[in-house]
This record gives structure tokens, C-alpha cells and sequence, in this order.
């Protein structure tokens, strides 16, 4: 079990993907352009399959692989995608702790979301080593940059924060996790390996409309923090009552990156050199 309710994933899935960098969204469906129609994308770590609603319609018709260690999760995407405007879907319960070729098998795309920042170094390099054996490209998006910002101030925000990012990097199963530094490593190691990496800001932006998530949010935050014992519990409390009461009032932004690693093969044959418009950094080439 992951600990992920459903709940949770389809509340904040809208904002999900109002957030999703629309260049590399794009830039990503034109990869599948050229990919003839038995290839895959596998979806890892897919929840309920958020991933492959936020790239309909467009993917209509393509074959998908979900792949959750999750059943409840798995089950729930099964029951909402088995069958999809007739394209084919695969289900399979694996551990991304032991990522094995045949998850890979036949795949084009290999998509993500909110799903790095849980994982470690060693499975990132694992995956590029996979990705680039099969020609896959990766679409990693919503990976939390370590960056919070409230339009109202509390005196404790930068404490609350960095406090978070620590425990953002504990162990969620798969070792050390990268935490806010996920988008740059997967940059760094799909780079490394070959790929053409692209990097695209993705920001959550809570308004009023989003009172109910930003009030979770804040409780998640207050209650890992809380875990850390390395802030007072007082001053924690007077922050997340504070925050919590400004829910409707105060509007935030919580920082993602999005990454497209363009696997070399698949480079050389789509000739993808697109411009990426605003917020996308990529290689040698610096976030805007
Ligand atoms: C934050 S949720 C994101 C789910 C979905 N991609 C979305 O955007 O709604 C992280 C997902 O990663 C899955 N996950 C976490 N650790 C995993 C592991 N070791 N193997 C496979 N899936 C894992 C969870 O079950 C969960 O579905």
C-alpha cells in the first residue's frame, strides 16, 4: 500500500493539471507521432491514471501500461480505463524498488507524475539505464521543487518550509528519497545517459476555488513537519491554525518541475527541437 487515498489524487488533480507545463505536454504528444500504434506508454506510478487524463484526448487509441505497486490505486484506474476509445490497457501491480525490462517492453513514452520526488537516485539511474536500452523517452511531470509561497506572510513560513523539504527527502520506500531536487536529477542523469532533457516549470496555484486541497496540504505539511521535532511544536501550531484560517484569503504557490528526456534514438528520428516556450529550462539551456 502507498498510503495514497483517492480521494486525495482526484482533489488534487485539477489542479494537477491546470499546473502541467502545456510545451512539454505538447512536445511530449509529438513523440508518439512517429511511434507505430503496438507501442506503449507505461505510466509508472500511475494512480488512478491521472496521467493518462490529462494527455486525452490526444493519446486516444494508443496502448497504455499502468503500473502501480498499489492495488487499491491499480484497481481503481482498472475500473475507470480498461476500456478507453479503442486503444488497449495493460494493469500491473509492480514495485518500482525492483524495476524490471519487461515493465519496459514495447514502450515509447514512459510517463509519471507526482512520483519523483517520492524516489531515489539509485532508481532514477536504473531507469535511465532501462529507458535508454528500449529507446523509451520519459515525461516526468509535477516533481515538488522545495518551493512554497503564501500571498500572506506567517513569520514561521521559511521554517515550516525548509522542515518540509527535510522530511521530503526521508525514505517513501525506495530508498533516500530526491525530494525538491528530483527535477534537477532527473535532468542530470537522463543527460548523462543521452537523452535530450527538457525541464518546464509546473507550479500549483491555489486560489479560493481550491480551499479544500490547500487545507490538506497545509495539514500534510504541519503533520511531516510535526514528525521532524525540529521545530516547536507551539510555533507549528500557531502556523498551521493561522494558514489553515487563511485558506479562502491567501493564495499560494507550490513550485514542479516538469521534464522531457528524449530518449537519442527517438531524437534522431523525430527531429524534436521544439521551442518550449515560458518557464522551461533544458541541458546547457537556463530556466526562464
Ligand atoms: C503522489 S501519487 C501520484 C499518482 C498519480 N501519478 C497522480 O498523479 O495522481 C504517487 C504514486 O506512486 C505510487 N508509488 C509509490 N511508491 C511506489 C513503488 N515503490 N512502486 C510503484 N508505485 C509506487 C503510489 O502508489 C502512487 O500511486
Amino acid at each position: 500500500m502507498s498510503g495514497f487515498e483517492t480521494r486525495w489524487l482526484d482533489l488534487r488533480e485539477p489542479v494537477d493539471h491546470r499546473a502541467r507545463h502545456t510545451g512539454l505536454r505538447g512536445l511530449a504528444l509529438d513523440l508518439l507521432d512517429t511511434a507505430e500504434d503496438d507501442k506503449y506508454i507505461v505510466d509508472v506510478g500511475c494512480g488512478t491514471g491521472s496521467t493518462f487524463r490529462a494527455l486525452m484526448p490526444e493519446v486516444a487509441g494508443r496502448r497504455w501500461r499502468f503500473v502501480d505497486h498499489d492495488p487499491r490505486l491499480l484497481e481503481e484506474a482498472s475500473k475507470r480505463h480498461r476500456q478507453h476509445d479503442g486503444g488497449a490497457a495493460e494493469f500491473l501491480q509492480l514495485d518500482l524498488a525492483d524495476v524490471r525490462p519487461d515493465m519496459f517492453s514495447r514502450a515509447a513514452l514512459v510517463t509519471a507524475s507526482a512520483l519523483f520526488d517520492l524516489a531515489s537516485l539509485a532508481l532514477v539511474e536504473s531507469l535511465a539505464g532501462h529507458l535508454k536500452a528500449c529507446g523509451a523517452s520519459l515525461y516526468a511531470a509535477l516533481n515538488y521543487n522545495g518551493v512554497c509561497v503564501w500571498s500572506s506572510r506567517h513569520d514561521a513560513d521559511d521554517l515550516v518550509v525548509a522542515a518540509f523539504n527535510e522530511h521530503q527527502r526521508g525514505d517513501k520506500g525506495l530508498g533516500p528519497a530526491l525530494g525538491p531536487d528530483s527535477g534537477p536529477m532527473l535532468n542530470r542523469v537522463f543527460e548523462k545517459y543521452g537523452f535530450d532533457v527538457m525541464m518546464g516549470e509546473s507550479p500549483w496555484r491555489f486560489g479560493s476555488d481550491d480551499a479544500e486541497l490547500h487545507a490538506q496540504f497545509i495539514d500534510g505539511m504541519a503533520t511531516a513537519v510535526g514528525q521532524k521535532r525540529s521545530l516547536d511544536p507551539l510555533l507549528l501550531e500557531d502556523w498551521r491554525r493561522s494558514r489553515l484560517a487563511r485558506v479562502h484569503g491567501s493564495t499560494c504557490e507550490v513550485g514542479h518541475w516538469d521534464v522531457l528526456a528524449i530518449a537519442p534514438r527517438e531524437r534522431e528520428t523525430n527531429k524534436t527541437d521544439g521551442q518550449p516556450g515560458d518557464g522551461m529550462a533544458g541541458g546547457a539551456r537556463s530556466a526562464a
